[in-house]
């Protein structure tokens, strides 16, 4: 367990299309009456509408934002300010201007409203990156922290998409750094893992539309997920070097961030590997590292620091300069594994896969489905290879892993028969069943819930007469059921099929007793005009489900029990109602809470009331016998 300290600190946000048209509310909520706009000459657009609509309020504008803010640049922009007297600062634009804007708060302690154009993320932190004399610092104060942000996907739909990617995955090395920071804590790994997986959905869908909407909002909304992140803990290797390499050598920030971050994660994969098995989940890839560089080049963006024109020889003094001051990160820095690093960086080589990229085998098996007739046969199939793949890689299967499971279906093969049907146990154990189950039944919500059917149903079971004893002699406290049929108005259903099967009170069905003579404990009724019929049967105990193959070796070997909470089966069918199959559990039966097959449902417990006395059909019984009176509901089938 690692303690943690989660604070909230918030800034206003408001999201949507078209919504540069509230800025002016926004400054009126932050009681701005002089407006110095920030806006870079590309967004003359935006700013003119900002500025229309901002009317009397606005006082002066300034579009000289510069990359990495530097202070000249800050010291002129403040002299505007001042000389015109603004109260309030809107900055519409990436990065550069939102650092303009929080540098202008850091001096002055204007109310700032932000309206980010590109995915930097910065507009939520109380973070201030500047550049003085060649070199960036960074400080935090509250005052640095934005009132508002005004997230405009509109905004965002003609950005171009080289410039797209290096922004998104600028936001994106905000998430992961998040994941691995010594300050990461439950509620910032949340937001983080959303923002990566949003970041990633929308860089693959960028390329086909860069202009759909919702592949922007997955974008923007990554973004600043990522950002908030980045506002609420420390930062780590990726973010110095990705410094020092903006600050002392120039280089373009969201860039160097898209070159940098894939190599920084292999370097620290080897301190934080389930970190990187979280992130790649989130990204959908075997490799974090190898993931997001893959990510990077399929997108187009740069993959080496030589693509952005970096001098070789200037590498020693970037390790240098990344490595003279010790800071967070979860793997040691060191001159040698920074160096490396780099290198890597500069020759834009890809990082080592823990597991090789087999992508290409996928593809070629899902390519081969390509003809299949049925379009669902062929959807079915692709999705289970592309699971089962990347079942293999993400969990790194062995062969011998791989041959114990192909034995093991190979035992459950063997030992099935027409009467022993380990499939269907397998698929019960898992879960399976339960959820194919509740998946048909959770769209006819007219009807009784349902229960798994289990194996030991048998089709045709002896036709019998209402009131007939199904157990006729076998021992077990007795049990009389007075059963209804109707449909969801609670009007009966005459003539409705009713299969009822159970097990012996040693927890044996009849088709696992070979010596047995004929169906016991199993038949099928039909309802009365009144949707009624009745039966003797057993109180039905908990039983083991068949252990001596491959799914009992499964229980064992992963310390589960092989018990099935008490109950009797029904199979009910009707024209024009739906089918169900279902089972009644024993109130204050063992195993409710622990079902080996997950078949339990809260209005299938019911009770079967301990009784004395007569019995309703007159028959003499020894003793105490049970009552169990139940109403099953079938909903219509449609057009019915
Ligand atoms: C049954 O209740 O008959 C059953 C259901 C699933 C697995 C094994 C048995
Ligand atoms: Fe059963």
């Amino acid at each position: 367990m690692k303690p943690f300290v989660h604070e909230v600190r918030s800034t206003r946000v408001v999201f949507g299309s078209g919504t540069i048209s509230q800025v002016r509310a926004e400054v009126e909520r932050v009681g701005g009456n002089r407006v110095l706009l920030l806006a870079s000459k590309r967004l003359d657009d935006v700013a003119q509408r900002v500025g229309e609509s901002l009317g009397p309020l606005l006082a002066a504008r300034f579009d000289g934002a510069a990359m990495h803010t530097p202070v000249e640049v800050t010291e002129h922009a403040l002299g505007v300010l001042r000389s015109n007297s603004a109260d309030c600062v809107v900055a519409i634009g990436g990065g550069s201007t939102t650092g303009l804007s929080k540098a202008l708060a850091a001096r002055t302690n204007v109310p700032q409203v932000i309206v980010p154009t590109t995915y930097s993320g910065s507009e939520v932190t109380a973070v201030l990156g500047e550049t003085a004399e060649g070199r960036k610092t960074t400080r935090s104060a509250p005052e640095i922290r934005p009132e508002t942000v005004v997230y405009d996907v509109d905004l965002t739909l003609s950005l171009p998409v080289d410039l797209s990617v290096t922004s998104a995955v600028n936001a994106l090395a905000h998430a992961v750094e998040a994941l691995y920071s010594p300050q990461s804590e439950p509620v910032t790994d949340s937001i983080a893992l959303d923002a990566v997986a949003r970041i990633s959905r929308g860089l693959r869908a960028l390329a086909a539309d860069p202009s759909d909407v919702d592949t922007r909002a997955d974008l923007l909304i990554g973004a600043w997920l990522a950002g908030t992140c980045l506002g609420s803990v420390g930062m780590s290797l990726h973010h110095k070097i990705c410094h020092t390499l903006g600050g002392s050598f120039g280089l373009p920030h969201a860039e160097t961030h898209t070159v940098v971050l894939p190599h920084v994660m292999a370097y620290n994969a080897k301190a934080v590997p389930e970190v990187m098995e979280r992130i790649a989940g989130a990204l959908g890839v075997p490799d974090a590292p190898a993931g997001v560089f893959d990510l990077v080049e399929s997108v187009g963006g740069p993959t080496s620091l030589r693509q952005l024109d970096f001098p070789r020889e200037d590498l020693p003094l970037a390790v240098e300069l990344s490595t003279s001051r010790v800071y967070q990160n979860p793997r040691e820095v060191t001159g040698e594994g920074v160096a490396a690093l780099l290198s890597d960086a500069w020759h834009g080589k890809r990082p080592a896969s823990r597991v090789p990229d087999l992508g290409w085998l996928t593809d070629e098996v899902v390519a081969s489905f390509a003809r299949t007739p049925d379009k669902r046969l062929r959807s079915l199939l692709t999705d289970l290879v592309r699971r089962l793949h990347s079942f293999a890689t993400t969990n790194d299967l062995t062969q011998a892993e791989w041959q114990a499971a192909v034995d093991f279906l190979t035992g459950t093969g063997q030992i099935s028969s027409d009467v022993r049907q380990e499939f269907v146990l397998l698929s019960d154990t898992l879960g399976l069943s339960s959820v194919v189950d509740a998946l048909t039944n959770s769209r006819t919500p007219d009807s009784t819930s349902s229960a798994v059917l289990g194996p030991f149903y048998v089709d045709g079971p002896p036709a019998v007469e209402s009131g007939t004893d199904l157990a006729e002699g076998v021992a077990g406290t007795p049990l009389w059921a007075d059963i209804r049929v109707t449909d969801p108005d609670g009007a009966p259903i005459a003539d409705a099929v009713v299969d009822v099967w159970q097990a012996d009170d040693d927890g044996f069905y009849d088709i696992q007793l070979p010596d047995l003579d004929g169906p016991v404990l199993r038949a099928r009724f039909r309802t009365d005009a009144d949707g009624r019929f009745a039966f003797w049967s057993i109180l039905p105990s908990a039983y083991p489900i068949p252990v001596d193959g491959p799914v009992g070796r499964m229980l064992q070997a992963t310390g589960r029990h092989q018990y099935r909470a008490p109950h009797v089966h029904f199979m009910i069918s009707a024209p024009g109602h739906h089918k169900l199959i279902t089972q009644l559990f024993v109130a204050g039966g063992e195993y409710l809470d622990s079902d080996t097959v997950f078949g339990v449902k809260d209005d299938l417990v019911v009770d079967f009331v301990p009784t004395g006395g007569p019995t309703p059909d007159g028959r003499v019984v020894d003793g105490g016998w049970r009552r169990l009176d139940f109403t099953f509901r079938l909903g219509r089938t449609t057009g019915s």
